[in-house]
């Protein structure tokens, strides 16, 4: 999907639910994300694709300075009216990931949550977020797994954007100026009862799957 359809999609969610901000995902992170970034300490961070801004609005409020970006113009919006409500400030950025630059910063934190795109602008993405990491920095990026299309749950139904553990891992080059290390790069199973991508999400299934990627530098 280009911008201008996700901007179609965030604007019918803001119109179905007027007086509202609107809202097309949870309001807090997966739990997965959760667990994986709590125990780091807060420094700089960035979140790319934030969508209406689950993944930046907690790490806020949990002490991290932010920088998020989305292509879709209506993803910001909404997710500027999400931080209002939540009292916390994020550098809210209309941008590609495919090609967006964060002129020299560098972060300690950069999150990819369920941006799912062809394999090579996916690659290209993942290794260029590697390389913007600061020493002892990370990179945590989370999405539908392809093993997902079996359980029936919610997600993209083109295998051809869905992650693997050995998609993922191939992403990041352990040669790269800064070292990466894959700490972490699995299938992981997420309760779509108290864990939910969108409010409302499940239908017949109880569990989805998710590739995680967790890198160190
Ligand atoms: C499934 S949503 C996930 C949003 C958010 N990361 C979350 O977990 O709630 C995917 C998001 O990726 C954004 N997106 C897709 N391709 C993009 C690109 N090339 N550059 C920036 N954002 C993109 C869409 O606008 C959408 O907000």
């Amino acid at each position: 999907m280009d911008a201008t359809e996700w901007d179609t999609r965030y604007r019918l969610a803001r119109e179905a639910q007027a007086g509202q901000a609107g809202r097309l995902w949870s309001a807090l992170p997966a739990q997965i994300v959760q667990d994986t970034v709590s125990p780091f300490p807060p420094g700089r961070a960035l979140d790319l694709a934030t969508g209406d801004g689950r993944n930046a609005i907690w790490l806020a409020g949990h002490g991290w300075t932010v920088t998020a970006v989305d292509f879709s113009a209506e993803a910001v919006g909404l997710a500027e009216a999400h931080a209002a409500e939540a009292g916390v400030s994020v550098d809210w950025q209309v941008g590609d990931a495919t090609t967006w630059d964060p002129s020299g910063e560098s972060f300690d934190l950069v999150t990819v949550m369920y941006l799912h795109l062809p394999e090579p602008a996916l690659r290209a993405v993942l290794a260029r977020a590697a390389g913007w990491l600061s020493p002892g920095g990370h990179l945590v990026a989370l999405g539908h797994d392809q093993t997902n299309l079996a359980t029936g749950a919610p997600g993209p139904g083109d295998p051809a954007i869905l992650y693997s553990p050995e998609l993922l891992r191939s992403c990041i080059d352990p040669a790269s100026p800064g070292a990466s290390r894959v700490v972490r790069c699995e299938t992981i199973r997420r309760d779509l009862a108290t864990d939910p991508e969108a409010p409302g999400d499940g239908g017949a299934a109880t569990f989805a799957l998710d590739t995680l990627l967790v890198v160190e530098v």
